[in-house]
C-alpha cells in the first residue's frame, strides 16, 4: 500500500524536509506519496487573500472560508481520481485547541491510506469551514501537539508525519526498533548503552555500562530493561503510570 498525504498551506518550502531522511526514502520506495498545495492557488484576487479581520473585532486575522473550500473540493477530487472515487481522506488540523497528539494517534493514523493535512496560520480559520466539511460527511480530526501555541499548522505536519509515517510497514527497516521504543507501551524506555563498555569520559571519569547488559543472559537483560523503564516513567512521567 502506498500512502498518501496532501499538505495545505501557505508556506510549501516549509514542507521542503519531507523529502529528506527516512521519509524520503519512503517517498523514493513507492510506500509514500506526498502532495504539497499552495492555498493561495485557491484565491482569485490580485493579491491572492487568504485572510482578513475577525468579525466583532479582536487582534490578528483570521483565515477566510472560501480559498480553503476550494482547496478540499480540488484535493479531494484529485486524491479520489488517483486513489479510488469512494476514497475518504481523514482531514487533519493541527491545533492547539484540537485532542492531544500521542503515539495510539501516531499508531492508529499509521493504517489511514489517505491523510490531507490543513494548516492554519494567524489566529486560526473561520469556523464554517469545519462545519461545511462536517456536513459534507468529512471525516475531520483538530489534533494538538502539546498545551504551546506555534506560529502555524506545518511545524505540526512535519512532527505528525515522522510519528505516522515511520510506522507504516516497510518505512523502517528493523520493525523490532519500534516495538521498543518510549511510548510503545505507554511507559518511557530504558537507557541504551553501546561499546565501548568501559568509557573514560573528557574529565577522566571511568563510567561503565551496566555489568547485566554483558551478562549474555537475556532473562536478566529483559529484567533490568523493565525495572529501569518502570523507574525512569515514575521518576520523569508519573502521569503515565496513573493512566
Ligand atoms: N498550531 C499552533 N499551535 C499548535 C499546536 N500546539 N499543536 C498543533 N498545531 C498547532
Amino acid at each position: 500500500m502506498t500512502v498518501r498525504l496532501d499538505v495545505i498551506t501557505v508556506f510549501p518550502e516549509y514542507l521542503a524536509p519531507l523529502e529528506l531522511s527516512l521519509i524520503g526514502k519512503a517517498r523514493r520506495d513507492g510506500l509514500l506519496a506526498v502532495h504539497v498545495h499552495d492555498l493561495r492557488d485557491y484565491t482569485h484576487d490580485r493579491h491572492r487573500t487568504v485572510d482578513d479581520t475577525p468579525l466583532g473585532g479582536g487582534a490578528g486575522m483570521v483565515m477566510k472560508p472560501e480559498p480553503w473550500a476550494e482547496a478540499f473540493a480540488a484535493v479531494i477530487a484529485d486524491g479520489q481520481c488517483a486513489l479510488d472515487a469512494d476514497a475518504e481522506p481523514l482531514i487533519v488540523f493541527p491545533n492547539p485547541a484540537g485532542e492531544p497528539f500521542s503515539q495510539p494517534t501516531a499508531q492508529a493514523w499509521s493504517h489511514e491510506p489517505w491523510i490531507i493535512f490543513a494548516c492554519g496560520r494567524y489566529e486560526g480559520i473561520d469556523e464554517r469551514v469545519y462545519e461545511h466539511l462536517a456536513d459534507a460527511g468529512r471525516r475531520v480530526a483538530l489534533t494538538s501537539l502539546g498545551d504551546y501555541v506555534l506560529n502555524g499548522g506545518e511545524v505540526a505536519v512535519l512532527a505528525i508525519t515522522e510519528a505516522v509515517v515511520r510506522l507504516v510497514p516497510g518505512v523502517v527497516g528493523n520493525p523490532q526498533s519500534l516495538v521498543e521504543e518510549s511510548h510503545s507501551d505507554g511507559m518511557l524506555e530504558y537507557p541504551l548503552y553501546t561499546r565501548p563498555a568501559r568509557w573514560t569520559d573528557p574529565a577522566g571519569t571511568v563510567r561503565e555500562a551496566p555489568e547485566v547488559l554483558l551478562s549474555g543472559n537475556h532473562a536478566r537483560i529483559d529484567a533490568w530493561r523493565a525495572e529501569q523503564s518502570q523507574q525512569r516513567t515514575a521518576e520523569r512521567r508519573p502521569d503515565l503510570l496513573e493512566r
